[in-house]
This record gives structure tokens, sequence and C-alpha cells, in this order.
């Protein structure tokens, strides 16, 4: 293990990362964290490793230690084209199974195994087929954030960037007028509003954007004048309905970097704020905000540990993964 003291020297080669940090890391924790990264960095290097980190990470990993970051979308396209032969996804598992899934050849990490999620947890591959059985001829469109063995049973994934194009899309090549969408029933309900094709959903839900309500918003814009709202569709429907603006966790970020509102509220995981206020300085940002708890179990010594002793691996039993990754590329080749 390597040595994890703050020296002069660590703290020399890590100054320009924390001055770009500091608004939004104490300076207490500062030589906890530099270090680590020092040493991450290194190690990937060494092993011919990357990490791919979600929107959602805390900001030592997002700025500090990820090679690539984005949604759930931009994460499977950079783990389908990576050279690297280790991934180490800073994410949740069924993001870690995508990636594996994309490049099955890859040796993926996941720093904590438990790193879970409501909605991936709310459905099963069994529940799919019974779908199918109740729906027979209608196409079955899958959120990304499913396990491999749901995937495997449907027709196409979607995320929160693109779920109104797949929708529409898998609609018109089947001649179908209705599709399922699961597991996400707010997702489904905010799509629903945006296309005429009908769509039948599952009773998923986020826990982090599920608790979040219209009066939540209202009240921010009473205690904030003038503030604008982005908020993600995972959201029930009443919430986006409050909100000046919907988009997946990239999608939020893009409006930020392109329209830079003077006060905006990311009604979404509380990281993000963090991440997004570090390249947009004139921007004030007020941060009502919900933990996801299955993301924050990923944290930068778990990181370490995990290119180190390359646990904890993804591993897809082989004919699962075949049949989830058509799913996965059915969404990524899509022409829209
Ligand atoms: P996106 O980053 O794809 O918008 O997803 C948000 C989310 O909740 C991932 O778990
Ligand atoms: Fe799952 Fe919601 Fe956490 Fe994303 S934020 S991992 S959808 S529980």
């Amino acid at each position: 293990m390597s040595d994890l003291t703050y020296t002069p020297a660590v703290a020399a080669a890590t100054a320009p990362l924390y001055a770009k940090l500091k608004q939004v890391i104490p300076e207490i924790e500062w030589p906890v964290h530099a270090p680590m990264i020092v040493a991450i960095n290194a190690l990937k290097r060494e092993k011919n490793a990357v990490i791919l980190a979600h929107n959602y990470m805390t900001p030592e990993i997002f700025h500090c230690v990820a090679d690539f970051v984005g949604d759930s979308l931009q994460l499977a396209r950079e783990a389908a084209k990576t050279d690297a032969k280790i991934i180490v996804q800073a994410g949740v598992h069924f993001m870690a199974e995508t990636a594996k899934i994309l490049s099955p050849e890859k040796t993926v990490l996941i720093p904590d195994m438990r790193a879970g999620c409501s909605l991936a947890a709310s459905i099963t591959g069994a529940d799919v087929r019974l779908l199918r059985e109740m729906y027979p001829g209608l196409p079955i469109i899958t959120y990304v954030n499913t396990s491999a063995e749901v995937k495997a049973e449907s027709d196409i994934c979607c995320t929160s960037a693109n779920a109104v194009d797949v929708v529409e899309s898998i609609a018109a090549e089947r001649g179908v007028d209705t599709v399922i969408m699961i597991p996400d029933e707010f997702l489904a309900q905010n799509v629903a509003k945006q296309t005429p094709v009908k769509i039948i959903t599952w009773k998923g839900h986020c826990e982090v954007h599920e608790r979040f309500t219209a009066d939540d918003i209202r009240s921010y814009r009473e205690a904030n004048p003038g503030v604008v709202v982005l908020a993600h569709p995972e959201c029930p429907p009443e919430v986006i309905a409050e909100a000046d603006f919907t988009g997946s966790t990239s999608g939020m970020i893009s409006y930020v970097g392109s329209k830079r509102p003077k006060r905006v509220v990311l009604v979404t995981e509380c990281s993000m704020s963090d991440n997004v206020a570090v390249e947009a300085p004139n921007v004030e940002f007020v941060r009502p905000c919900n933990l996801c708890p299955h993301m924050k179990r990923i944290t930068l010594p778990k990181i370490l540990d995990s290119l180190v002793t390359m646990k904890e691996e993804v591993v897809i039993d082989p004919a699962i993964a075949d049949r989830a990754r058509r799913s996965v590329e059915a969404m990524m080749n899509l022409k829209r």
C-alpha cells in the first residue's frame, strides 16, 4: 500500500486541484484526500486502468481521479470505447454491469459491491417475463437502472437522456401505439407527457428523487426570487410540472453551462451542485438536495483499495451478458 502521508511534494502536486475545489472542500479535509488522489492516479497509469465517474460522485472523485465523467448514457459510451485493461466504476452496481456488458473482455471493478439502486432493486427478470406474457407483442423498454438479468429480458434500453427518442423509435419500428417502459413509474409518466405513444409502466421509484414535492419547488421559489429550477425526470410529475427545465444529470450541467442562470436549484442528488459549481463560479446554487446512499458508498479510500486489491470484480453470466448487450446496443445504435 502506498504511503499516504501529506508531504510537501503531495501538497505541491495537488495544489492546482485544491485551488479549483476550495469552495466545495474544506481546507482541513485536503491533507486526507490529496495523498490518495496522488496514489490513485499513479496506480491507474501503472495498471492501465480508467475511472468512469457518475455526476453524483463527490468532488474529490469527480474532479481529481476520474478519467471520464457523465450521465448514465455518456458513461456507457465511454465504457464501450476505452482501450484501458481495467475499468473502475465510480458509480452504482448497474453502471458497472453496463460497463461489463459493453466491454466483456475487460476487468470491471466496483469499489463497493453494495452500491445498489432502488430502481434496479424494484424488478427482476421473472417480472419482465410475466409482463411479456401479459402484453404479448408490446416492446419492452428498460431504463439502464436495472440488473443485467432485467436488461437481458428486454427489447431495448433507455436512459433519462434519450427516453423519448427510444419510445418513439421503437414504437415506429414495431408499428405499435403502446410500449412498456420499466421500472421507473415517474420517468415513464414524464416521458408520456412528451409523446403520443401510450406507455405501460412499473411501480419502481428512485428513492432520492421521489422525495421531492411540488410544495418543495414552490418554497424554493418563494425563498429565492428568480431562481431557475432544473429537475431530473425521475422526480414525480407534479415536481416536473413546477420546474423550468427537465433533463438528465448531463442535461442539467449543459443548461447551467450554456444559459448561466444567476441563481439555480438542481432538484437531484447533492453532489451535482458541488461538481457543477466548481465550473460555474458566477452562478449561485440554492442547495436543497437529497443524498443517494448508494452513490455515497463510493469513496476515495475504497477506489484506492479497489485498484490495489483488484476487487470487487463485476462478473456476469456470459449468456445473460450477451442478451443484455443486445438491449444496450439497440439503444446505443439509435440514429436519433
Ligand atoms: P442520469 O445521470 O443518467 O441522468 O441518471 C441519474 C441517476 O439517478 C443515476 O442513478
Ligand atoms: Fe438509483 Fe436514485 Fe441512487 Fe440513481 S440516485 S442510483 S436512481 S437510487
